[in-house]
């Protein structure tokens, strides 16, 4: 404990000076390019972009992993015991309440909230801190003798929202992979740090046979939040620390690296570039589905998603999400005979096609979708590719896997989009599905899922299936792995 807090000082100390001389720039309207602002300001990693890192993680687009890269220890430190990781959680449970609030919870209703514990309601950043966020091997006996400390402090933000779901008279169920032997001391250290209330610690099972709606479900690990019954929404924390494949089995997770020097956080904002809001905590939202239903960026975000997009975080994130997707297929060992049924589903825009320069124009999402003038832009035929993209669908290609591009465009946008595609270098595919009469109005994920049911009734194996949206990947017929790219500019739902 001794050592974060002083660490904690020593950060406070140099935020406090750092404003006091002006040292961040604040935010103009302009949008002309100088250097992303969305953190790496470059490459502070050598051929690894830690900022991609963990975008991949928190958007499951890398999985598996035992151990944080090693060059990556520095900025995980930084992230965790800086101002970002608590920004990101507030960003997080903020809008976790704005959901509950609008759902009109009757005090006496079973309607429940799912909390997972460890990295979600408590936090063990004290016992990572004290072994340099891991310096050596995960060591369970070491990690239990700290929980059974029942010293784990809160995540302030999650107690914060804990509460104001307490006053509404939602009802509040622990599911955690933490063993029995640790309820009593688990139990205390709850109601230490001030969870007072709770109608269920249990170990994962399906919470809703025992007559619960649950209304929302937060846990840091993308396996708290998918599955079955997952509830109304999923509110997904930061942890770039490590990753649990199976909940209950649990706490059997790697670790991490050696010592960390903290300075300032390298997360990029190091403090508040945007008063009151932080776009990067707002796209960690967006890109994990924890934001939904928006309709604008944040109009004090432009000028951050603006650089983003267009300098070359964007492209390392790109980059780093379709190495991760080749890495896979390269696993599932294709030979070149046996693979007449297995195809890969794309998404169209800001997947294979990139709209950038008609974003560009108009604000990077920060204006309202206008549908007559973004036609106007596909009917000129002229996006680029997304080139991270065009080289994985090369690679595939070569690979003989089937390409199905499955899009919401319409119909009519046929012609354009086929010329479009091979003017850039996609020039061949099996089915260009676009969105027909029979699903305007519908949600794309509906649509989606329907016409990849449609490829699985054919005998198609979906191997892999990549958007820039949710609604491209969440829903029936997904495919054997999933891949979201970067998108902040808009939501599809
Ligand atoms: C909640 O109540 C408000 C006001 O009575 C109403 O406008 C809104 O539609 C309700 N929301 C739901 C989800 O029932
Ligand atoms: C694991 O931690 C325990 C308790 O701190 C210690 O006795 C043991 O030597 C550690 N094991 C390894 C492999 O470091
Ligand atoms: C692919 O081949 C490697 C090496 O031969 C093997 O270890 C691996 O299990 C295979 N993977 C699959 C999915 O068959
Ligand atoms: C939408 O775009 C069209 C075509 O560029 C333009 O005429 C129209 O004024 C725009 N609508 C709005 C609400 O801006």
């Amino acid at each position: 404990m001794s050592r974060i807090m002083l660490v904690s000082l020593f950060v406070a100390t140099l935020v406090a000076s750092a404003y006091g001389s002006s040292y961040y720039p604040l935010i103009t309207n302009e949008i002309h390019l100088i250097r992303p602002k969305s953190g790496s300001g470059g490459t502070p990693v050598n051929g690894l972009s830690c900022l991609s890192w963990r975008f991949g993680v928190e958007t499951n687009n890398i999985i598996n992993w035992k151990t944080v890269p090693l060059s990556c220890e520095d900025y995980i430190g930084h992230y965790m015991l800086g101002s970002q990781y608590r920004k990101d959680s507030k960003t997080i449970n903020k809008e976790a309440f704005f959901h509950a609030s609008s759902l009109n919870i009757s005090k006496n209703g079973n309607d429940a909230w799912v909390f997972d514990i460890d990295e979600t309601t408590l936090s063990n950043l004290p016992y990572y801190a004290e072994n340099g966020f891991g310096a050596v091997p995960y060591n369970a006996t070491k990690f239990n003798e700290w929980v059974f400390t029942g010293n784990a402090p809160a995540l302030p933000e999650s107690l914060k929202l804990y509460n104001k779901l307490v006053n509404l008279g939602v009802k509040i169920v622990f599911i955690t992979g933490r063993t029995e032997d640790q309820r009593d001391v688990t139990e205390a250290n709850l109601k230490a740090v001030g969870y007072n209330t709770w109608d269920r610690l249990v170990l994962k099972k399906k919470v809703e046979e025992d007559g619960y709606r649950i209304i929302g479900n937060s846990g840091d690990q993308w396996s708290d939040l998918l599955g079955t019954n997952i509830g109304l929404r999923t509110f997904k924390l930061p942890d770039p620390m490590y990753y649990i494949v199976a909940k209950v089995k649990g706490l059997d997770f790697p670790v991490i690296s050696n010592q960390i020097h903290l300075l300032r956080p390298q997360s990029g904002s190091g403090g508040g570039h945007v008063k009151g809001v932080s776009c990067l905590s707002w796209r960690y939202g967006v890109e994990t589905n924890s934001i939904i239903n928006w309709k604008t960026i944040p109009v004090a975000c432009e000028d951050y998603v603006g650089h983003y997009m267009l300098g070359d975080q964007y492209r390392k994130d790109s980059k780093a999400i379709n190495d991760e997707a080749f890495l896979y297929v390269k696993t599932l060992n294709l030979s070149k005979n046996a693979a007449n049924d297995v195809v890969w589903v794309f998404d169209i825009d800001e997947t294979t096609l990139s709209n950038l320069p008609y974003y560009a124009q108009h604000g990077f999402g920060v204006e309202r979708f206008n549908a007559t003038s973004f036609n106007e832009w596909v009917f000129t035929g002229k996006a680029l590719a997304l080139p991270e993209s065009l080289k994985l669908y090369k690679k595939l290609v070569r690979l003989k896997v089937k390409i199905v591009f499955l899009t919401g465009r319409t119909e009519d946008q046929r012609t354009v989009t086929e010329t479009n595609l091979r003017s850039v270098g996609y020039n061949s595919w099996d089915k260009l599905l676009l969105k027909g009469k029979n699903f305007v109005g519908k949600p794309a994920a509906e649509y989606k899922s329907a016409q990849r049911k449609i490829l699985e009734k054919e005998g198609y194996k979906i191997i892999g299936n990549m958007g820039d949206q949710w609604s491209d990947l969440l829903g029936t017929n997904i495919g054997l792995r999933t891949f979201k790219l970067p998108d902040p500019m808009y939501y599809i739902s």
